[in-house]
């Protein structure tokens, strides 16, 4: 679904009075817009109002649009007097030739507070220009934690002890699905597993086939290295999506931790995905054991080069039972500059703040994480009696969905469309 934003309302202008369509002025926190609005009768100067894509949704009270504020209204003020010219230079060059290796590392490598500050400023703006106030809540259902692999951080690894392996049924999925998209407004859905070949690929189509032929919604899948071919067929099936990171770009770092695993044919697996017009989402770890600065200078300029349509980035947590149970997380700072500088390289790509980083800073992630350039948040939809076996990290945020969920925009067939028209418009920026 799609969050709305609130607003108060400045002058009503409404040239066919009794007529529906009325346009609003509107004061934001960024300053006044004006807005169409659905019919709202009742609405006077004074009110406050949810809109989203310059459509007014709702009236709501001034007590409701107060909290959405506060989740989303960065909290900087900045004087940019006294920062580093080069530093400056920069953060302004991504608008005029991109940003050089090098500019990513100065970006990286800054621990001045003011200079941090700017960049997660400036992504904010970045997304605003870019993309508007378009903050999406997609939902993920984690239908198995078994899995064949040996991924060395992973807590649902084959060899992974403690781990009470649960698997949802066709049936299970597709209700979990249906119940999300009617009664609580998603319109996006991942279907994550480990890799898990229990579920055939005639078993994949078919589930994909049963939720697209009950409900309206795009579904992401995030089930591992399958076949092309799979992947085709998925896609025919009505899967718009792949969820697929490829965890990291430096090629000794992922053969060293994915036993039995090839980097090349991850990459090219992915390469065929985006070739299949589907809607790539991947990315890789921040803070693995053996990553360099330089490394994640790299993963980025990766993502622009395989025109990665949604940047999911989140940090590395240590797990129990796995090789790097004894390792130091990656840091909530450094994935914030990683979200930030991904926002300047990928104007228009959508970034979520994802579970590992809500998981290393609570709420309190997800606000920064959005006021620093991510627009969209990922929530779990995991049936309740599973939800605690998933653990790919200790410790997994659950956090309050509520406060969210109720201004998102439930208009089924309006919310639909709008996401539709920014899934669309973003892939044709990246083709
Ligand atoms: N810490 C953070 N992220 C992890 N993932 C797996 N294990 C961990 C961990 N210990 C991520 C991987 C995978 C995604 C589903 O979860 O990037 O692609």
């Amino acid at each position: 679904m799609c969050l709305t934003i609130p607003a108060k309302v400045i002058s009503i202008d409404n040239p066919v009075p009794g007529l529906p369509v009325a346009n609003l002025t509107v004061e934001d926190y960024k300053g006044e817009r004006v807005l169409k609005s659905l019919w709202l009768p009742e609405l006077k100067v004074g009110d406050w109002v949810l809109y989203a894509y310059d459509t007014a949704i709702r009236k709501v009270s001034e007590e409701d649009a107060k909290e959405i504020l506060e989740l989303l209204e960065p909290k900087r003020h900045i004087d940019v007097n006294g920062l580093d010219p080069g530093f400056i230079d920069i953060l302004k060059g991504h608008s005029t030739g991109g940003l050089s290796r090098d500019g990513i590392l100065r970006l990286l490598n800054s621990e001045d507070p003011l200079e941090k500050e700017t960049l997660f400023a400036e992504a904010n703006t970045v997304r605003q220009a870019a993309i508007k106030d378009f903050f999406c809540i997609h939902g993920i259902v984690e239908f198995s934690n078994h899995c064949v692999r040996g991924c060395h951080y992973c807590g649902l690894r084959r060899e992974a002890g403690g781990v009470n392996r649960y698997r949802m049924t066709p049936d299970e999925i597709v209700s979990t699905v249906e119940d999300a998209v009617k009664g609580r407004g998603y319109k996006l859905v991942v279907l994550q597993s480990g890799d898990d070949f229990h579920y055939t690929d005639e078993m994949l189509f078919d589930i994909v086939r049963r939720i697209k032929k009950r409900c309206k919604v795009f579904i992401f899948m995030s089930v591992g290295e399958r076949s092309l071919e799979c992947y085709r067929k998925m896609k025919a099936a009505g899967a718009s999506g792949v969820l697929f990171r490829f965890e990291t770009s430096k090629k000794e770092l992922y053969n060293a931790l994915h036993p039995g695993q090839s980097y090349e044919k991850r990459i090219e697996l992915l390469r065929g995905m985006k070739e299949l017009g589907y809607y790539v989402a991947s990315g890789f770890l921040v803070g693995l054991p053996g990553q360099t600065v330089e490394d994640l200078a790299d993963d980025m300029l990766m993502m622009k080069r395989l025109k990665v349509n949604m940047a999911t980035i989140g940090p590395f947590i240590p797990c129990v039972s796995t090789p790097l149970a004894e390792r130091r997380a990656g840091s909530a700072e450094m994935t914030l500059k990683v979200i930030s500088i991904l926002r300047l390289l990928m104007p228009k790509a959508k970034i979520p703040v994802t579970t590992a980083l809500e998981t290393i800073e609570t709420e309190e992630g997800r606000r920064l994480g959005l006021s620093s350039g991510a627009n969209s948040l990922m929530f779990n939809l995991t049936p309740e009696r599973y939800r605690a076996e998933y653990r790919i990290y200790p410790n997994k945020y659950h956090g309050s969905v509520e406060v969210w969920e109720k201004y998102g925009l439930f208009n089924e067939a309006l919310s639909y469309r709008m996401l539709e028209k920014k899934m669309f418009e973003a892939f044709e920026v990246m083709k």
